[in-house]
């Protein structure tokens, strides 16, 4: 049923431009996927309800955009370097790498049959040249998290802004992994997004209570996308798991179609990065309490988001099959409304009259204005209405023949696909309060 439901969301996808597998015309390249006209918008709307949550909201926050090409030196003083790597064994017969601890049988290679090398270690991040001449140029990395930029950062932002610690600084952007287990659609790729914040408290601080604090907000979000709490699972690291500098890490997992899987994560990185990036840049980065005259490192609770996860996650969770009558069943996508691609669709009843079209397109032209809205006149209503439901736009709006003498039109609810007549003069405000925006 759960892998149904995946083959069921990765088809819809293709079919109806959420996502598109990497390069396909030219046979495709594994782990990577291209956001259609429905993914892009999909993916903008949860950014920005995270930015506006998360950084707007807050007035502890600030923002950044930071390079998604940084100095060599930040990645070696961060420790990715030596330790941004994965224990790989290689089939001796069709050179395949994999991690042996997600093997099901180390002993041979699951494509062909193969025997394997030691396990060696491979660096999980992409190589780039900067310079001219590849000989010449500098060997630079695609960064693999986005938080780097923000501790190198953090100086400048604390000296450009009113910020005191206790405050924050949120960032999204592309990150890079030359991941190696793959698979389970977009949920590990090569090329993602993350949605990361670091928050400065002081090194005497209850950090833990910040650390909960933090976790509950991240709630607050899951609630805002229409995520149900009793999908996740807190993950709490055992100290034998966590990375060496982290005093504690949770992994905030949620029930995905393919199995319980990491969606997001807190950890409490200590002040190991500031340290680290002080130490290696000769740089001072200490804070200077102006109220306690102290000075001092601050420490870390980073709050991390995959993109792309949780657009996965949004997808699997509004997707639904409905049986409506005598058997006809529709899927539907029962997004929330500041999330849906499309907040309404316009249609004239008929496409071959011109009084109705016209009348339609006014009507369009006046909404898009304000609101995504969609146009279409092909098919009959009744297929209108599921190519609307099956990508989640909360309402249908046709013009008929009525329209012409009431000024009005019929609005048609996706959730609960009751109809309603309501005035032109009307119909924007009357979108804009049901889709709270
Ligand atoms: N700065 C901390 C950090 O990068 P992480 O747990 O390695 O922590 C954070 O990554 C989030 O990024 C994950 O919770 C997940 O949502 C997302 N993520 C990580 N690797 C990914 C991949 N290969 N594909 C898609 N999303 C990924």
């Amino acid at each position: 049923m759960t892998n149904d439901l995946m083959e069921k969301i990765v088809s819809l996808c293709k079919r109806r431009g959420f996502v598109y597998p990497g390069s396909e015309i030219y046979g495709g390249l594994a782990s990577t996927y291209d956001f259609g006209p429905l993914g892009a918008e999909l993916k903008n709307n949860i950014k920005k309800l995270w930015w506006k949550y998360f950084v707007q909201d807050r007035e502890d926050m600030a923002g950044l955009d930071g390079g998604i090409l940084l100095s060599p030196k930040i990645w070696e003083a961060s420790g990715h370097i030596k330790n941004f790597k994965d224990a790989l064994v290689e089939c001796k017969k069709c050179h395949l790498r994999f991690r042996p601890d997600k093997l099901k049988d180390a002993s041979k290679c699951p494509e062909c049959g193969g025997s394997f090398t030691e396990a060696q270690l491979f660096l999980g991040m992409f190589k780039t040249i900067i310079g001219a001449v590849e000989k010449e140029g500098i060997q630079a990395y695609l960064r693999p998290e986005t938080a780097q930029a923000i501790f190198a950062d953090y100086k400048s932002v604390l000296d450009s802004t009113n910020k005191k610690i206790p405050f924050g600084i949120g960032q999204i952007g592309k990150a890079f992994r030359n991941e190696i287990t793959t698979g389970q659609f977009i949920f590990r790729t090569l090329e993602f997004e993350q949605a990361e914040i670091e928050y400065f408290i002081a090194p005497d601080a209850d950090w833990n209570k910040t650390f909960e604090n933090w976790l509950s907000y991240i709630y607050g979000f899951a609630d805002l996308i229409g995520l149900k709490r009793q999908d996740f699972f807190d993950h709490e690291i055992p100290a034998e798991e966590r990375a060496f500098y982290s005093k504690r890490t949770i992994d905030i997992e949620y029930e995905f179609p393919f199995g319980r899987d990491e969606l997001w994560a807190i950890a409490y990185r200590t002040d190991y990065d500031l340290a680290a990036h002080q130490k290696a840049s000769g740089r001072n980065l200490e804070y200077f309490d102006e109220a306690t005259k102290q000075r001092f490192l601050p420490h870390v609770i980073e709050p991390t988001f995959g993109i792309e996860r949780t657009l996965l996650a949004i997808l699997a969770g509004a997707y639904q099959e409905e049986e409506i009558k005598d058997g006809e069943k529709r899927v539907v996508l029962k997004l929330k409304p500041i999330l849906a691609p499309y907040k309404a669709a316009v249609f004239p009843l008929l496409a071959n009259k011109e009084d109705l079209t016209t009348k339609a397109r006014e009507i369009y032209t006046e909404l898009k204005k304000d609101l995504n809205v969609y146009w279409d006149d092909r098919g009959n209503i009744g297929k209108r209405y599921f190519a609307q439901d099956e990508i989640g736009t909360p309402f249908c709006i046709t013009v008929d023949f009525e329209s012409l003498e009431d000024k009005a039109v019929t609005v048609r609810d996706r959730d609960s696909m009751k109809q309603e007549r309501v005035k032109i003069g009307e119909l924007k405000e009357y979108l804009k309060e049901k889709l709270k925006m």
